[in-house]
């Protein structure tokens, strides 16, 4: 999978050996919504939160899931495909889900340019979440660019148990980062690195990570957004005996587990892995093999 420049990800086509987690007995079946947008907000030099009411989705859906967003509005007659974007936060009481937007291409142009009022149609909650049932003290978030929407809810779940949240959040400059603020409200304890300042650097983050956790090791690492970070995270998490997870992106066109648009390879072989939409986007990382069938 090759991000675009514009996401400030740096996702290469590295495998690895993921795991599907087990989906637990609270998953919500997902369903079609056409909600109106409610508000749009600028955030950083490239980004728009829209918020979206989805009632359904607001109450159901759990940290590290997505929706599937069509880009017209059901009256509109062009046929294009949803596009996969995460549920970046969630307004229980009000019905409303916020979505964050990274423009790379056509697709999230048009949703970037959505104003309040305008209908869109969303399918979710999708995928499989983050399980957070084994964690007791301390929970590491890893993300960079548009990828730390996907651990935003995960921070709020965590503080809500009285969990401990470390967050790095990594761009390629101070206007590219996101979720800082909202990762704060959560009660994370957020830290900020950049390409520009040099401190997104993987051996400058080892060695500050490291210094914390010599204090108190994480007991879960999630990670999202950028191939570089998984590897660092991967290599934390076996040096700590952590458990590790990922959120993986990869173009959709169902979103629901028909079309197999979303399907991995199997390293060495013409054989399908697993569905990416219904199997992930959170897997469990095995850290024996860096490289391996997914
Ligand atoms: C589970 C999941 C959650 C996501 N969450 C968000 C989110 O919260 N906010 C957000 O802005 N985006 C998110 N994305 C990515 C988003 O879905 C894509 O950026 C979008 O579909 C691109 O559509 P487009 O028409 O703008 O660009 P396209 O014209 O389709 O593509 C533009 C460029 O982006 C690359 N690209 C497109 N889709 C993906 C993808 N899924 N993974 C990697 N590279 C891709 C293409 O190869 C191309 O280089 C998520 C994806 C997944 C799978
Ligand atoms: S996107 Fe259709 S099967 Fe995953």
């Amino acid at each position: 999978v090759t991000a675009s420049a514009d996401f400030g990800s740096d996702i290469t086509a590295t495998p690895r050996a993921l795991v599907p987690v087990v989906a637990g007995p609270d998953v919500a079946r997902p369903r079609l919504i056409h909600g109106p947008v409610t508000a749009v907000e600028r955030v950083g030099d490239r980004y728009w939160v829209l918020r979206v009411a989805a009632p359904h989705i607001a109450r159901t859906s759990l940290p590290g899931q997505f929706v599937m967003i069509s880009i017209a509005a059901p009256d509109e007659p062009v046929i294009i495909l949803p596009r996969p974007i995460a549920v970046y936060g969630v307004e229980r009481d009000a019905g409303t889900i916020d979505l964050c937007i990274g423009v790379v291409g056509a697709g999230t142009r048009r949703l970037a340019s959505l104003t309040p009022g305008v209908v869109t149609t969303v399918v979710g909650p999708l995928g499989r979440s983050f399980p957070l049932g084994h964690v007791t003290q301390h929970l590491l978030l890893v993300g960079r660019g548009i990828g730390v929407c996907s651990l935003t809810e995960l921070s709020r779940a965590a503080t809500e148990r009285q969990i401990r949240v470390t967050a790095v959040v990594s761009g390629r400059h101070g206007g590219a980062l996101v979720g800082v603020d909202r990762l704060g409200r959560h009660g994370a304890h957020v830290m900020t690195v950049t390409d520009a300042d040099g401190t997104s650097d993987p051996d400058q983050l080892r060695a500050s990570l490291l210094a914390r956790g010599a204090i108190s090791p994480p007991d879960m690492i999630a990670t999202c957004g950028s191939d570089r970070l998984l590897e660092l995270c991967s290599d934390l998490a076996s040096g700590w005996d952590t458990t590790l997870y990922t959120s993986v992106e990869e173009h959709m066109a169902c979103g629901l587990g028909y079309c197999h648009g979303c399907a991995r390879p199997v390293s060495g072989t013409d054989h399908e892995g697993s569905l990416v939409c219904t199997d992930g986007p959170v897997f469990q990382v095995d850290r024996r093999s860096a490289v391996s069938a997914w």
